[in-house]
């Protein structure tokens, strides 16, 4: 994880890296710092969040300065304190580096470089990067770009890196493998970032350095690109940038959570905008159109991914099954990636994620194209890294998620899964056109009933109230809703820290059920649709043993009303799309559970957005 920023241009560097690291905070707020060069080198870094820093800074550092360079940190080597914080400068106090990543064999690198006398005064295995530059610098007698390629060729892990030299701070030299970075160019200056938002209100033109690249960015002068492994000089791809300022901002929410838990029906809307022809009866989705033969004849889907992807994964097996009748496993990306899986001839990977930058997914993705699967992406962000390492792919088109629990990346998620599911249904004759009609259609009123039930917010408020002081809290779903158990539980333990287990109804009773007592509340999808009787059998379990019950129930329900402490009715809907109403009420108890006990919603501690490290 970790975010990192960096000018070098014609304008005060200080502002833009600061504003551009409260933009990518969501990828870590361990730590924050800032190196700037005037006429000396300047470095200013604290534990803790980039407010915290522009405090510091203001009061110990030269703010002057046309050339700086900013890092904000999810620990993973040493604890987050002010010796551990980027950036981090090398031994003879010339070099200064950020760096987002994690180099595997620092150890091996560290003991050289400490037998050749250097010195080390943190615990990361950035200090040993900076150093390895340094030293390849003055022994090879070489000027920084080709210091940092030579360097790079020793080190194994990952890194999205910004380093300058203040003997000749005229440059910044960049570098990637695994962690992203995007590269903004202005009139005679350049930004850098770990994602395009730290730039966005200067420039449009963008180049996302491709992996294993080095690039020396110059003001005034020319800007190179070279390959790391070779050194061979490239010419990246400059892309126009379409993203708007104001789609990464509150917009008068409280929180960017709240924001994003709104935005779900325009999220929708947007996801079927051009895909969705409902008066032809049709699904466009060009991913699928070019590779449909994949697709009808597919043996296996396999669907891999982390977090709250995986859990829309999850969500989509009930679908692909339901709809496609193909056979689907759901996979988290870290397992398999290191499991040895069987992957045959015709198979699919589905690979889901919001940012298109989580290193596991990337590597599961990576094996699965070693052993011959097509590797399909569903992401959220435009050009990041899991878009370009697939053969094909659909975008969810929900807009920036800044926010770390995630929420409308997971309902559009779905969303383009049931398109999938729609489409090659059709092309397999799996699918009557009546019930394919039906299905379109249904799927077209969705974003109008997730308004309907965004508006029960007030009454979620209420809930939230009653059950905010519980230790414990139980979900339990079925079918289709078993994963938006699941995910309910997820949302609530990332954000307001209360233990929260997600089970599949049935299995309560195999362990589960011991914990309930009356302080113990259970959240419970009971939709009409979808084993309605047995889930009330479960509630009635429950309530033998004293536990509160909050049911998800449908509009128009009656027992399980009558017997529920609490309940909130969402619109019907076909089954395979229940879980996109009824995440929604799940979503807003997690966050004003986490608002009423006064816990950071859009910064939970310890996580962060985009996990690109394993
Ligand atoms: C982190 C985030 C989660 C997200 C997961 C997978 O853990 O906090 O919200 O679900 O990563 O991220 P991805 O970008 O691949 O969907």
């Amino acid at each position: 994880m970790c975010g990192i920023v960096g000018y070098i241009g014609d304008k005060q560097a200080y502002k833009i890296v600061i504003d551009g690291l409260k933009r990518l905070e969501y990828r870590g707020y361990d730590s924050s710092g800032i190196a700037l060069f005037d006429s000396r080198l300047s470095v200013c870094k604290t534990k803790g969040k980039v407010e915290g820093l522009v405090n510091k800074a203001e009061k110990e550092i030269s703010l002057d300065g046309n050339v700086g360079i900013g890092h904000t940190r999810w620990a993973t080597h040493g604890e987050p304190n002010d010796v551990n914080a980027h950036p981090i400068i090398s031994n003879n106090k010339s070099l200064v580096i950020v760096h987002n990543g994690i180099i595997e064999n620092y150890a091996t690198i560290k003991d050289e470089l400490i037998s050749k006398g250097y010195i080390f005064k943190s615990d990361t295995d950035t200090e040993v990067l900076v150093n390895l530059i340094e030293y390849v610098q003055l022994t090879e007698k070489v000027k920084l770009g080709k210091a940092v390629q030579l360097a790079l060729t020793q080190v194994v892990g990952a890194y999205a890196i910004a380093v300058f030299d203040k003997k000749k701070p005229d440059e910044i030299v960049v570098a990637r493998l695994g962690s992203p970075l995007a590269i903004g160019i202005g009139e005679n200056e350049m930004f850098i970032g770990s994602d395009v938002t730290p730039f966005l209100n200067f420039t449009r033109k963008v180049i996302y350095l491709e992996e294993g690249q080095v690039g020396v960015l110059r003001n005034h002068k020319e800007t190179k690109f070279y390959n790391v492994e070779n050194d061979s000089i490239i010419s990246p791809t400059i892309e126009n940038l379409k993203l708007e300022l104001s789609e990464i901002e509150k917009g008068g929410f409280d929180h960017f959570m709240l924001k994003e838990i709104n935005e779900q029906p325009k999220a929708i809307i947007d996801t079927l905008r051009g895909r969705l022809k409902l008066n032809q009866g049709i699904i466009k989705l060009s991913g699928i159109d070019n590779n449909i033969n994949a697709f009808t004849s597919a043996n296996k889907i396999t669907i891999i991914g982390c977090g709250t992807s995986w859990h829309a994964g999850l969500v989509g097996e009930y679908i692909f099954e339901h709809i496609s009748r193909i056979p689907v496993e759901v996979e988290y990306a870290s397992e398999f990636r290191y499991r040895n899986p069987i992957i045959n001839q015709n198979d699919i990977v589905i690979a889901i994620s919001q940012s298109g930058e989580t290193a596991d997914t990337l590597a599961a993705m990576k094996l699965a194209k070693e052993r011959g699967a097509f590797v399909f992406g569903i992401c959220n962000v435009v050009g990041s890294s899991i878009t370009r390492l697939s053969h094909s792919g659909s975008y969810t088109h929900a807009g920036p998620e800044i926010g770390v629990a995630s929420t409308k990346a997971f309902t559009t998620q779905i969303t383009v899964l049931y398109l999938m599911a729609l489409k090659i249904a059709k092309s397999k004759g799996v699918i009557s056109k009546s019930v394919f009609n039906k299905y379109l259609g249904e799927l077209n009123l969705i974003p109008k009933k997730i308004e309907i039930a965004l508006n029960l917010n007030d009454k979620i408020e209420k809930i939230a109230e009653a059950i905010k002081d519980s230790k414990n809290c139980l979900y339990l779903g079925r079918g289709f809703n078993f994963p938006v158990a699941l995910e309910g539980a997820l949302k609530l333990k990332e954000i307001s820290y209360i233990h929260a287990e997600g089970y599949p109804a049935a299995e309560m009773k195999h362990g589960p059920i011991a914990l309930i007592d009356e302080n113990m509340p259970t959240v419970v999808i009971a939709t009409s649709k979808g084993h309605y009787e047995k889930v009330v059998s479960n509630i009635r379990e429950i309530q033998s043993r004293k536990g509160k019950i909050i049911a998800i129930v449908t509009e128009g329900d009656k027992d399980v009303k009558e017997i529920a402490d609490h309940y909130i009715e969402v619109p019907e809907t076909i089954e395979p799309l229940t879980p996109l109403l009824t995440t929604i009420p799940l979503q807003l108890l997690s966050y004003h559970i986490a608002v009423k006990l006064g816990k950071n919603v859009d910064q939970p501690r310890n996580l962060a957005k985009s996990v690109t490290v394993e």
